[in-house]
């Protein structure tokens, strides 16, 4: 079993055998044997020093009549001891000095003389004499052999340090030395080294020289077992005493023996914190665990923890992943610090999952920055993602593409886009994105860029004002690609076309516009301008068109819509019609039975008129205004909501100082009234005493019957000047033509009804007011549409006509 475990762990062993003593070759007896002396042979006796030694001598008599005399112990012919029977008492022995107290004769039945404490001077040949009484002396001859036990064997490592207890440590493949050393010994002690029971070298008594016996123990190629082990040395010279024995345990570097990754649940997602764990064993003292990516270590975020024996290590290491990591190996590495060539790995092929990562290509053999209308463009999306991506989607300006074949459009199957034919339109920004279980990823955007011929922004036909002698700009605006670079402005009048010269144009490019400042001088200046660009495609094939028309007073405008109507509140919108070639405003005027509302006015047709009050009948105004004068006016009456509760405060503060405003209406009326009942009287007296009748007004009667007025158009009187000092303090007067805006009849209640024509609320109002003003001045028909309206209309505001007539 033994001879197994040797071969199992593969030492080599080699005995060296450096000292020993001079042989003696001894029959030795143990010490206390049966009496086997015999006379005429030696008689060989061992005791170890210290120990004691019974040297056999038979004295019993021979016969049965006989009896012992004497018995004389001699060393060297010297007597050491004698026992005389004739002597009685103690006095019958007698020793001599050096044995004195040490030797002792044993009578019947032993028969021996006891030596107790042996030295080592003992060591003689002894003879024994026995004298009888009857029978001839006898002689025996006894050999005491003293064996010296030899010292306590010392351990000494390579370096010649003595061992107390443990060796090392050495490192686990390499070898080492133990030499055991022994002192001393009579005869030569044989030096051995166990292990356990296992002799693994032995220095025989035999091979022997002078000074200490040593015996060297070389262990080359050290495994673990060598570990838990422990080496005993022993000497030993006599069976009498137990071998002297040493023992020493080694201390052993062990390389780590198995290394492996625990957590292995792939995938793992980009930036999703994952802990992969490592565990290795068989290290001592315990392995040192590092971790490696592509060949980097990763040094931080990883722990270690040691088992309870050491013997294994664990580490966990927090790894956040990046896209970089698909695909690379993972390495957990074990190893000892101390020995060379002790690592071990186990490696782990990363699989991270990442939102792909595209990118946009223009086709290979397509230049970017000449890409014509009518081409065919080819785009490819490259796509990087794991896992791989289950969809493409493409988008033109955030818009996603579909696959319309019809329309020129081919999405393949293999992450392409190609657009047929393509119009200035497709120029813009495209994007694929592709999408995984991750997420989705969007390529930066491309940009497609087409040529094109400049082509005009505005389509129609512009009118421009421009008065004689006044300079006129006009705005040529044009979308090219790339950006125009040189414009061209022809004057077309009845003398023919002329081009204009470019000093008096500016040019744009960037902007792909051209202003032109023009001045007529005289009527043939007036006619029509054309523009054109010319860009690197090319020169634009339809001219932008201006057809300059002396300046005049704007069109009214027409179609007006009121909405959002609330009891305090209205939207109104109107379309435009031809400025009169200037710069124009647009106003609104919301009148009441008590007077103006509320007067706005815009740089567009849209107005937001708020403060009328719930419940109203207002008549609303609306004409445009340019340098040249204002346009005629278009009417129509609204109905403001009655009012919806909860109030709001700016509604109570509203009404409040209208009701302030009523009361002091009141009391002003019945001044007013007193006034009036006072005149009356008077003029009654007078008109009977002049004849005199007060002529009202056709438009004034006309009114009449809408009015809900407090103060009945009658009242108005001329003879009411003296009472007026202004405008301001002139009874309220609605304007004359809004009664005939407004009849009465199909003036519904719907808060949404505009009044005029019984139009509906998004019904346009017709731009043919047939208020008397307009009428009676020209009887012309206006058509608020007619964009060419050359007309110099010198409409008066009815209003202020109203006003003046009521007032002056
Ligand atoms: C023994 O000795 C005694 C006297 O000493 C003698 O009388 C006797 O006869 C002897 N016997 C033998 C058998 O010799
Ligand atoms: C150590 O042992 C191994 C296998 O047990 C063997 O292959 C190797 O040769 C040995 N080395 C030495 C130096 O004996
Ligand atoms: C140490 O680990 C090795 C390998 O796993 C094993 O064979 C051995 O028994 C372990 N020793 C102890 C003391 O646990
Ligand atoms: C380990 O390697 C180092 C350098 O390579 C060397 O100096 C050292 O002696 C080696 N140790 C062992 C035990 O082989
Ligand atoms: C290209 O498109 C234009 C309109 O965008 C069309 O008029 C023309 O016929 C198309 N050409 C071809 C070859 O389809
Ligand atoms: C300018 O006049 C010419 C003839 O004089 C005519 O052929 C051309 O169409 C006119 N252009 C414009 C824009 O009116
Ligand atoms: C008036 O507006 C309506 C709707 O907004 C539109 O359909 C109609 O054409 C417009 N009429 C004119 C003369 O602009
Ligand atoms: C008026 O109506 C328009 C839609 O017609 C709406 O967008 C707007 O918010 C409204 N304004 C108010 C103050 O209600
Ligand atoms: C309304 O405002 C316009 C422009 O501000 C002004 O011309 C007009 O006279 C005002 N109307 C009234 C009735 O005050």
């Amino acid at each position: 079993m033994y001879a197994e475990i040797i071969q199992r762990i593969s030492m080599t062993l080699l005995l060296l055998v450096v000292t020993s003593s001079p042989s003696a070759t001894l029959n030795t007896i143990m010490a206390g044997s049966s009496l086997s002396s015999v006379p005429g042979t030696v008689t060989r006796v061992a005791a170890v020093v210290g120990g004691d030694a019974q040297l056999p001598c038979d004295a019993r008599p021979p016969q049965r009549n006989d009896s012992l005399l004497l018995v004389v112990w001699y060393r060297d012919d010297n007597p050491v001891y004698s026992y005389d029977t004739r002597v009685p008492g103690p006095t019958a022995h007698w020793s001599e000095e050096a044995m004195s107290e040490r030797a002792r004769w044993l009578g019947s039945p032993t028969s021996a003389l006891l030596v107790r404490s042996v030295e080592a001077r003992d060591r003689a040949i002894y003879r024994c004499r026995v004298d009888f009484q009857v029978s001839p002396t006898r002689n025996y001859r006894i050999a005491l052999d003293v064996i010296e036990l030899p010292s306590k064997p010392v351990i000494f490592d390579e370096f010649g340090k003595e061992i107390d207890g443990v060796a090392g440590p050495y490192s686990e493949g390499g070898s080492f030395r133990l030499t055991c050393s022994v002192n001393g010994g009579n005869p030569t002690p044989r030096v051995q080294w166990l292990q356990g029971d296992a002799v693994l070298a032995t220095l025989g008594a035999g091979e022997a020289r002078d000074g200490p016996r040593s015996l060297t123990l070389e262990v080359h190629n050290a495994t673990r077992a060598q570990l838990s082990a422990a080496y005993t040395c022993t000497a030993d010279n006599t069976l009498l005493a137990a071998p002297q024995r040493a023992s020493v345990r080694v201390e052993l570097y062990l390389r780590p023996l198995s290394v492996e990754i625990l957590s292995r649940e792939q995938p793992l997602s980009v930036g999703r914190v994952a802990e992969v764990g490592c565990v290795t064993s068989g290290a001592r003292p315990p392995a040192l665990i590092t971790w490696r990516l592509g060949g980097r270590v990763l040094s931080s975020d990883s722990e270690q923890r040691h088992s309870e024996n050491g013997n294994e290590t664990q580490s966990v290491l927090r790894l956040t992943p990046l896209k970089e990591y698909n695909g690379q190996i993972l390495t957990c590495r074990a190893e000892h610090p101390k020995l060379n060539h002790s690592a071990i790995e186990s490696k782990l092929l990363l699989n991270i999952y990442y939102v792909p990562v595209t990118t946009m290509l223009l086709g290979a053999k397509m230049n970017p920055n000449d890409i014509e209308e009518g081409d065919d463009v080819y785009f490819g999306c490259e796509v990087d993602a794991n896992p791989p991506a289950y969809k493409v989607v493409w988008e033109h300006n955030g818009i996603q593409l579909q696959h319309n074949p019809s329309n020129g459009v081919i999405l393949t199957g293999n992450n392409n886009l190609a657009l047929r034919n393509v119009s200035r339109l497709q120029a813009g920004k495209y994007t694929c994105t592709a999408s995984n279980v991750e997420g989705d990823g969007k390529s930066p955007p491309l940009s497609l860029q087409i040529v094109y011929r400049p082509l005009c922004r505005k389509r129609e036909v512009r009118l421009i004002g421009a008065a004689l002698q006044e300079a006129a700009s006009v705005l040529c605006e044009v979308d090219a690609f790339p950006a125009p670079d040189t414009f061209e402005w022809t004057l077309n009048n009845s003398a023919g076309s002329i081009k204009v010269d470019p000093e008096r144009f500016t040019t744009e490019g960037k902007e792909g516009r051209s202003v032109l400042s023009y001045t007529p001088v005289s009527d043939a200046d007036y006619g029509s301008l054309s523009c054109r660009a010319t860009n690197l495609a090319g020169q634009q094939v339809a001219p932008c068109i201006y057809t300059l028309l002396p300046a005049t007073t704007p069109d009214p405008p027409t179609n007006c819509t009121v909405y959002n109507l609330t009891h305090d509140s209205l939207d109104l919108t109107c379309v435009t019609g031809y400025d009169g070639g200037l710069h124009c405003i647009y106003v609104a005027e919301v009148w009441a039975n008590e007077g103006l509302v509320t007067n706005s006015t815009n740089s567009a047709a849209v107005w937001s008129l708020r403060r009328l009050g719930a419940k109203r009948q207002l008549t609303i105004v609306v004409y445009a205004s340019n340098a040249r004068g204002r346009s005629e006016h278009i009417t129509f009456t609204v109905e403001t909501a009655p009012r919806l509760s909860p109030r709001t405060e700016a509604q109570e503060a509203w009404e409040v100082s209208w009701a302030l405003g009523g009361v002091l209406g009141a009391a002003l009326t019945v001044a007013v009234v007193l006034c009036l009942a006072l005149i009356t009287t008077r003029l009654r007296q007078r008109a009977r005493d002049y004849e005199v009748t007060v002529p009202s007004s056709k438009i004034q009667k006309a009114s009449l019957p809408k009015r809900n007025s407090p103060h009945p158009p009658d009242d108005r009187n001329p003879d009411l000047i003296p009472l007026s000092k202004g405008v301001a303090e002139c009874p309220p007067e609605p304007p004359p033509y809004a009664a005939v805006a407004a009849s009465p009849e199909k003036s519904s209640s719907s808060a949404h009804s505009l009044a005029h024509h019984s139009h509906s609320p998004s019904t346009p109002l017709s731009p043919h007011s047939q208020y008397p003003d307009s009428q009676s001045e020209s009887g012309k028909t206006h058509n608020g549409t007619l964009r060419s309206h050359r007309e110099v209309v010198t409409t008066r505001t009815p209003l202020l006509a109203g006003h003046q007539e009521s007032c002056v």
